[in-house]
Parts: C-alpha cells; sequence; structure tokens
C-alpha cells in the first residue's frame, strides 16, 4: 500500500455489528467504509448518520451506504457480518444452511469485486463460517481470517480487570480454540503487567473467571433479550483491520486455517496470529498442557462437526 493512499474498508451486513465496525473504523481513521446491505435503506441511513457524525467527532474518511456489491471494488479489507442470529426453534443445521448460503452468495461477489482483500469473516457460528468462506473464495489463507479471539480475550481481560481493580489497559490473555462454549481460555498466558494471574487470583477466582468468559456472548443475550453482543464484536472486528490497514504485526488470537499446527490439519479455529498486511503473517505454536491441548482438540471437534454439517447440506 503506498503512504498517501487511504484504504478502502468494505462492511457487508449493516446490522448492529456491521455498523458498529463502520463507526469504529471511521472513528480510528482508518480508511473510507463502504457499508452493504440487502436491506434497502438501511446502509444508506446509517452511513449518511455516520457521515454526519464526522464534524463533530472529527474524522475524514467518508462513508457511503449500498445495496450494490459493485461498489466494494476494490476494497483492501472486507468485515462480514451478515447473517442471521439463531432464532428459538432453529436447530444448528438450519442456522448452518442460512447462514451459509448468506456467505457463499457473498464470497462470489467479494472474489469478483475486491480479490484483493484481506477478508475479516463475523458471522456465527463462526470458526465454520470462515473455513465456508476460505472455500468459496478461493484466496490464500492468509487473506481470510475470522474474529472471535480478539472479543473472548477482549472479555476475559475485562472480568480479570474487574476482579483485580485494575486497569483494563494492564491485562492481557489469550483465548484459544473456537468461539463457542469449547473455547480454551489459556490462564497461565494471562497476565497483569507481566504477573501470571496464577499467583494474583485463586483457582477458584480464575475457574469463574473461565466460565464466565466461555458464557460472556449468553450473558449478553440474556441482558439485552432481543439481540446479542455488538459493541465488542465490532470492536475486535476493527482492531484486526487496523492491525492489517497498517501491517502493525499485531499478536491477536484469530480464527485461522490450521495445516499440523497444534496437530491439527484443514480446519480453521482460533490460535495466536502475527495480523499484518498479508493477513495472518505468521502462527504461533504455544506450549500447551495436556488438558489445554485436549480442549483445543476437542474444540477443533465441534468446528469438524458444523464442517460436516455444511457437506451434509450441499453447501460445500
Ligand atoms: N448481504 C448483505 N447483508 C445481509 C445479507 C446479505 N446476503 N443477508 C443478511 N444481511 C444483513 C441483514 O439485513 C442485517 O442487516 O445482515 C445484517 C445482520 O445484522 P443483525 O441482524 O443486526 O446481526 P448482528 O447483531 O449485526 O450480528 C451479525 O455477527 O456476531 C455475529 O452472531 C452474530 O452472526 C451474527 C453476525
Amino acid at each position: 500500500m503506498k503512504s498517501s493512499y487511504m484504504p478502502k474498508i468494505a462492511c457487508i451486513g449493516a446490522g448492529n455489528v456491521g455498523a458498529t465496525a463502520a463507526q469504529y473504523c471511521l472513528e480510528m481513521e482508518l480508511g473510507n467504509v463502504v457499508l452493504t446491505d440487502i436491506v434497502e435503506g438501511l446502509p444508506q441511513g446509517k452511513a449518511l448518520d455516520m457521515t454526519e457524525a464526522g464534524p463533530i467527532r472529527n474524522y475524514g474518511a467518508t462513508c457511503i451506504g449500498t445495496n450494490e456489491y459493485k461498489d466494494i471494488e476494490g476494497a483492501d479489507v472486507v468485515i462480514v457480518t451478515a447473517g442471521l442470529p439463531r432464532k428459538p426453534g432453529m436447530t444448528r443445521l438450519d442456522l448452518l444452511e442460512k447462514n451459509g448460503t448468506i456467505i457463499s452468495g457473498i464470497c462470489e461477489q467479494i472474489a469478483r469485486y475486491a480479490p484483493d482483500s484481506v477478508v475479516i469473516l463475523v458471522t456465527n457460528p463462526l470458526d465454520v463460517m470462515v473455513y465456508l468462506a476460505y472455500t468459496k473464495l478461493g484466496f490464500s489463507a492468509n487473506r481470510v481470517v475470522g474474529m472471535a479471539g480478539c472479543l473472548d480475550s477482549a472479555r476475559m481481560r475485562s472480568f480479570v480487570a474487574m476482579e483485580l481493580n485494575v486497569s483494563m489497559k494492564n491485562v492481557d490473555t489469550m483465548v484459544l480454540g473456537s468461539h463457542g462454549d469449547t473455547m480454551v481460555p489459556l490462564p497461565h498466558y494471562t497476565t497483569v503487567s507481566g504477573i501470571p494471574i496464577t499467583q494474583l487470583l485463586s483457582q477458584a477466582r480464575i475457574d469463574a473467571i473461565i466460565a464466565r468468559t466461555r458464557a460472556g456472548g449468553g450473558e449478553i443475550v440474556s441482558l439485552l433479550k432481543t439481540g446479542s453482543a455488538y459493541y465488542a464484536p465490532a470492536a475486535g472486528a476493527a482492531r484486526m483491520a487496523q492491525a492489517i490497514l497498517r501491517n502493525e504485526r499485531q499478536l491477536l488470537p484469530c480464527a485461522a486455517l490450521l495445516q499440523g499446527e497444534y496437530g491439527l490439519k484443514n480446519i480453521y479455529v482460533g490460535v495466536p496470529c502475527v495480523l499484518g498486511a498479508n493477513g495472518v503473517e505468521k502462527i504461533l505454536e504455544l506450549d500447551l498442557s495436556k488438558e489445554e491441548q485436549s480442549a483445543l482438540q476437542r474444540s477443533a471437534e465441534e468446528v469438524q462437526e458444523g464442517i460436516d454439517g455444511l457437506r451434509q447440506i450441499g453447501l460445500l
């Protein structure tokens, strides 16, 4: 990317997560934003509203809303949040079919109009949808990445900071595995200004924080009653976009394609990744305890079941 170049970010899906991600990208001055949705008027209205916030919030990038995929042409980063949440009465397979069909259609358009982009998937079930996107896009795996670990580890960081009454900025952590009940939070890689939390908290409190992190999405759903989390998921996606667009080489947990790392093959799950201009520049292999390694294996098995489900319904 040339230094004077204003990057282009396409946000596909102008719902809660997509529009909030667009807003963060504008506020962070990451580039010009194109907000896309199938609902007529929705992306246009939100984009105009965000444009009108610019003079007050002091950002200069443009934001346009559209129902036309051709407007994402040449995007450097594409953030995909389009999809449906699981509704009462819907089975896991129903959701796979609905969101899988949406993601497949969108990937065709991304491959056509933004063939050089790095694609950040957010739609759930995340690890399965990002695998589907990878197969449909035909991009190299480093340019197709899923947002989950950033969110899960941000939740855990918040809970540790609340527990110890310290700044969230001092807390670092790493959460591996799939974005769901089987995620693998790593307490011995969780520190407060370099001090492992195992020295600051009892095992019982650490276990409670891990349980709350695993159930973090559900906790928000039960409070909101009619929707799911969007500020933190959108913040995770924008954080990843920043690392890519500014070639920061940030070490972040992301869903990446594993080809032998952690003993897993041809599957997307959350692992520590160095994110830079080429997307996933590197996957780090941490030393895991036997329990953590088998928890990661279980997590991968759950993702594999989802991938098998996609095959069953003919989407793969
Ligand atoms: N192309 C573009 N947009 C689409 C398409 C499509 N083919 N199909 C659906 N959408 C749009 C919907 O019109 C809606 O505006 O996706 C948007 C989804 O927005 P919300 O329903 O508000 O959902 P949101 O809370 O943003 O979550 C989106 O992110 O975190 C995940 O689990 C969450 O999978 C969900 C996704």
